[in-house]
């Protein structure tokens, strides 16, 4: 198997490390247009190759796109990350150039490749991708809500006390700040409904925090998160190549489903070796819907918004 992550920044680079880790890929190639950063990334990580115990052969690459030629899986995360205060939608006029571009160099080496996009705005850019390529809707992949459940599960955890490993809960819609909408009234503790755990005031807190989990870590940290996004962009290539069929909440291409088309927008799906293979019907009630719709809405708009550049 040969994985390509396009984008050796903390993003990229955080993903290419757990993609070593977990031995998802015989061969790994990270790839970046600032001379030298690929290389140097990649040879520190293989330094590491005899620390770990991983036989992954990780190759740098400035902007040479032959040496990702025959990749199964591509890792998207060029572009620039959010500083504090700016919202992921504004990165729309730089990233979709970018997104668009890697996008076309790739296929061009990696026909048959299933391209996997981090780059934000993440559903924006996930429609692009699909727009600009052509290519069968299951074979590009947003992440984002993989990322989203994972926080929300980790204001869940602190919240009820108990190991974040023990929930099951999920964030669909958009991969914005007002956009996403962690599900609470599905999710579970162990099988309990985490709303029999936690009152409404602390349940709409961990809500809320959720949703602006990514903008709280830029804040911390000056710059956008890596770890964890780089740790979702591995899970998800992990149930990709090892073709596991794990349901993962992720930006696909709505054609009807859950009210919605034309458009690409957060909603669980099965994950296997041909991509996205299928979109699973939560049945959200009313309350749920609208909020769906509403975060539709802002999508769109945003998509709008690459007739113009
Ligand atoms: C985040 O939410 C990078 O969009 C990503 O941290």
């Amino acid at each position: 198997m040969k994985v390509t992550v396009v984008g050796a920044g903390a993003v990229g680079a955080t993903c290419a490390d757990n993609i070593a880790r977990r031995q998802l890929a015989t061969e790994l190639v990270l790839l970046d247009i600032k001379e030298g950063l690929a290389e140097g990334k990649s040879i520190d990580m293989m330094q590491t190759a005899t620390l770990l115990g991983f036989n992954t052969k990780i190759i740098g690459s400035t902007n040479d796109y032959t040496k990702t030629a025959g990749s199964d899986v591509v890792v998207i995360t060029s572009g620039i990350p959010r500083k504090p205060g700016m919202t992921r939608e504004e990165l729309i006029g730089i990233n979709a150039g970018i997104v668009k571009g890697v996008t076309e160099n790739i296929l061009k080496h990696s026909p048959n490749a299933i391209i996997i996009i981090i780059s934000n705005p993440m559903d924006t850019m996930t429609y692009l991708a699909l727009k600009s390529s052509g290519l069968p809707k299951n074979r590009i992949i947003g992440m984002g809500g993989i990322l989203d459940s994972s926080r929300f599960k980790y204001y869940l955890s602190q919240a009820i006390n108990c190991s974040p490993n023990d929930l099951l809960a999920n964030v669909i819609g958009g991969h914005g700040d007002t956009t996403m909408i962690p599900l609470h009234r599905l999710a579970t503790m162990q099988s309990s409904p985490v709303s029999s755990l936690l009152d409404k005031t602390t349940l709409d807190k961990v809500v809320a925090d959720t949703m602006v989990g990514g903008a709280t870590l830029t804040g911390l940290l000056g710059t956008s998160a890596w770890y964890a996004p780089g740790a979702a962009g591995a899970d998800l290539v992990e149930n990709i190549v090892r073709d596991q069929k794990r349901v993962m909440p992720c930006c696909v291409s709505l054609e009807g489903e859950y009210g919605q088309s034309d458009i690409c927008l957060g909603v669980p799906v099965v994950i296997g070796r041909n991509g996205w293979e299928k979109i699973i019907d939560l049945k959200l009630n009313e309350e749920e819907q609208a909020l769906f719709n509403k975060s539709a809405d802002a999508v769109r708009n945003m998509n709008t918004v690459l007739a113009t550049l």
